[in-house]
């Protein structure tokens, strides 16, 4: 199974792809979470990348694709993966057409506003990548750490109002536009991001097992 998770910065991609990878056993493969990793690292990548990042705006497509490209062949891939926030332009969704076909987009919708207040209370963690929110999704253990690793959580840098402003301006001008073009390639279903946490994983399933059903 090879799933796009879809939708707006702030929507709910990567804490779903999260569940769906520990549900499916596919793995998630988050293309922010590669070029923070990157970034933190200071590798070659990271530093052609960082001011990409820090302004909201979207890498270079053939840096992109080279990482996507590298990513997928691993062996952990060989049954399907998650894509989350690949692909973001028309340039990587052809060159994505040509390595491979995927089975469902999962297009989280979410309204502007919720989107601004979820990016003010995430909190990540720095190890792991986790997800949480202060008011939505909080950790249970302790409100400032990482419950599967006790790591101090963190706000993302481009989590500041105005760098998630831009950060939705780029995705109302580069990215919606891959929704018309996959829902004439592959199936490409709805979700109400605006309902809770489990109500969005509930009807991604019923999507995915209605299309395994099919296959
Ligand atoms: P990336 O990390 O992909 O950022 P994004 O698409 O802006 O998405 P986010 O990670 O901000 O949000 P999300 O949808 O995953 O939401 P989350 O689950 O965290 O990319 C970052 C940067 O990297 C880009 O700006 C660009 O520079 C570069 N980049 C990445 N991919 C690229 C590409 N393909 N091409 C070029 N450049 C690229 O949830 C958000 C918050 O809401 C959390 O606090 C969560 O707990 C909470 N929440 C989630 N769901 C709900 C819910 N249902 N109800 C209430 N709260 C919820």
């Amino acid at each position: 199974m090879k799933l796009i998770i879809f939708g707006p910065p702030n929507a709910g991609k990567g804490t779903q792809s999260q569940k769906l990878s520990e549900k499916y056993k596919i793995p998630q493969v988050s293309t922010g979470d590669l070029l923070r990793k990157a970034v933190a690292d200071k590798t070659p990548l990271g530093i052609k990348v960082k001011s990409y990042l820090d302004q909201g705006k979207l890498g270079p497509d053939r840096l992109i694709v080279q990482i996507i490209k590298e990513r997928i062949a691993k062996p952990d891939c060989k049954n399907g993966y998650i894509l989350d926030g690949f692909p973001r332009t028309m340039a990587q969704a052809y060159e994505l057409d040509k390595i491979t076909q995927v089975d469902l987009v999962l297009n989280i919708v979410v309204d502007f506003d919720a989107l601004l207040e979820r990016a003010v209370g995430r909190r990540v963690c720095p190890k792991d990548g986790s997800v949480y929110h202060i008011k939505y999704n909080p950790p249970t253990k302790s409100p400032v750490a990482c419950d599967k690793c006790g790591t101090k959580l963190i706000q993302r840098d481009d989590d500041k109002e105005a760098t998630v402003r831009e950060r939705l301006r780029v995705y109302k001008e580069q990215t919606e536009p891959l929704i018309e073009f996959y829902k004439k390639k592959c199936r490409l279903v709805d979700i109400d991001g605006a309902s809770g946490i489990d109500s969005v994983f509930k009807q991604m399933t019923v999507a995915i097992e209605s299309i395994s059903k099919l296959a």
